[in-house]
């Protein structure tokens, strides 16, 4: 499998324009990208997926199950089929390389590692400097054969046989939630994860959706998980909605940028996943929102945004797994507030693809907006409308969000922006830049 997505390279440029307009198709959900494929690969059957994202992540994704056996075929741009292996995965006798992506590999770590294979797990120096124990230890409570030098990729799994273990993740995280759950599936006897604060659904709905049985309660402590071990998965067709993260960009866009109106269409519309739409909305986000159809198990929406006079609000950090990957982009909505936009319970930011929250502090900074960066919170106090300065060059560190986040800066603020490097963006929306360029964005290679 090639390289499919459009890459950007080198520095990015990004100039105030005039206002936005159009309509905007939500690139396909990362999330559920990743997922149909892998649950297809451990399912018993065909699967055919419509409008799967072709970004390098989710090709990484796509290249590790046919190294597991899977039959992985593209019949055209988002259609894909894939015959599933029926729960059975062959040791791959090459490492299975996950590039930046630490969805791909902490879900593969439990699907593996409950179907009885072994593997080598390697990434991108991002991903090689991101903490792994989070999923193998608890894998290896199940009885999963994990070695790696200190928590870290590269990461060696022997075959093993697993049993399901109750656990109760120490952070709110959708990745160790579903890393267990795919190894349940694989395990003798339940396999119980609880969840103190919700993270994203979508191995639920999707597990369901592939015939497997689970429990979900919601108790006193939280959410409770159950699933029986071992089922196996019947394969059925999906059809990716809309990246309610990835739309995060042209909507703040669209409220930044004075006089633009632009639509955005079939939008996931998930509440594990729209904190951003719901802070954008106390900020005083003129946002219209229609239903759309159902995709894949999941409501959608279309969403007409209009730049709007935000003001700074306090972002409660019970809210933080429904936006986790947007607090850049909302970084940038507040520097365009009026007043103070304080936002807590940020210390995941710090475990991304970089370091977000030095990140997202270091991006407002250099472009004029004063910040406070605290151990798990962000103070950023707003300049209003039209006054943001820009001008700074950005490190984004290799971190695809920080990069297009930056870039959104510069398209409201008085000068230019620059990022050191657009190719990371590509991990997870190869069509960022054509996509702005269509609503009227000004974006350039420098
Ligand atoms: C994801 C979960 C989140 C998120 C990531 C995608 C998923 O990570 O940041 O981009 O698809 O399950 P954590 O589970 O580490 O919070």
């Amino acid at each position: 499998m090639t390289q499919l997505a459009p890459q950007l390279q080198g520095p990015f440029l990004a100039r105030p324009c005039g206002p936005l307009a159009g309509t905007l198709n939500a690139p396909a959900d990362k999330s559920i990208s990743h997922r149909a494929l892998i649950f297809a690969a451990l399912a018993l059957g065909e699967t055919r997926i419509t409008g799967l994202l072709e970004s390098a992540d989710v090709l990484n994704t796509a290249k590790a199950a046919a190294a597991l056996g899977a039959r992985v075929e593209r019949l055209g741009p988002g259609s894909w089929r894939v015959a599933g292996t029926g729960g059975r995965f062959s040791t791959p006798p090459a490492p299975l390389d996950f590039g930046n992506s630490g969805t791909g590999v902490r879900l593969m770590m439990g699907a593996i590692a409950g179907s009885g294979a072994g593997a080598v797990f390697t990434g991108d120096s991002s991903l090689s400097s991101r903490p792994m124990r989070r999923v193998t230890d608890p894998l290896e409570a199940m009885g999963a054969l994990f070695s790696s030098a200190d928590g870290r990729l590269p990461a060696t799994l022997e075959p093993s046989k697993l049993r399901g273990i109750a656990y109760a993740p120490p952070i709110a995280s959708a990745q160790v939630k579903s890393a267990l759950l795919l190894a349940g599936l694989g395990a003798s006897g339940d396999t119980i994860v609880t969840e103190h604060h919700a993270t994203r659904d979508h191995t639920e709905t999707m597990l369901r959706a592939f015939g497997a049985t689970l429990d979900v309660a919601v108790t006193d402590t939280g959410v409770e998980i159950r699933l029986p071990g071992p089922q196996t998965l019947i394969a059925r067709d999906v059809t990716i909605p809309g990246d309610p993260s990835s739309i995060g960009f042209a909507l703040v866009a669209a409220l930044i940028v004075p006089g633009s109106a632009i639509h955005i269409a079939g939008v996931m519309d998930n509440p594990s996943r729209t904190g951003l739409i719901e802070t954008l909305k106390e900020m005083g986000a003129d946002l219209q929102i229609e239903p759309g159809p159902e995709m894949a198990g999941e409501r959608t929406m279309n969403i007409t945004a209009r730049y709007s006079a935000l003001h700074g609000v306090d972002v409660p950090a019970g809210r933080a797994p429904s936006m986790i990957d947007e607090y850049p982009v909302l970084g940038v909505a507040a520097a365009f507030a009026t007043g103070t936009t304080r936002m807590a319970g940020l210390a995941e930011l710090k475990a991304k693809e970089s370091d977000r929250l030095a990140g997202t502090a270091d991006l407002l900074e250099r472009n004029g907006v004063s910040v406070e960066a605290g151990e798990d919170s962000l103070t950023v106090y707003g300049k209003g409308p039209g006054t943001v300065r820009g001008g700074g060059m950005v490190a984004t560190h290799h971190d695809h969000r920080l990069a297009m986040s930056a870039l959104i800066l510069g398209l409201a603020a008085t000068q230019p922006v620059s990022i050191d490097d657009a190719a990371m963006i590509a991990t997870s929306y190869p069509g960022f830049a054509d996509d702005m360029k269509a609503l009227g964005a000004t974006l350039e290679p420098v």
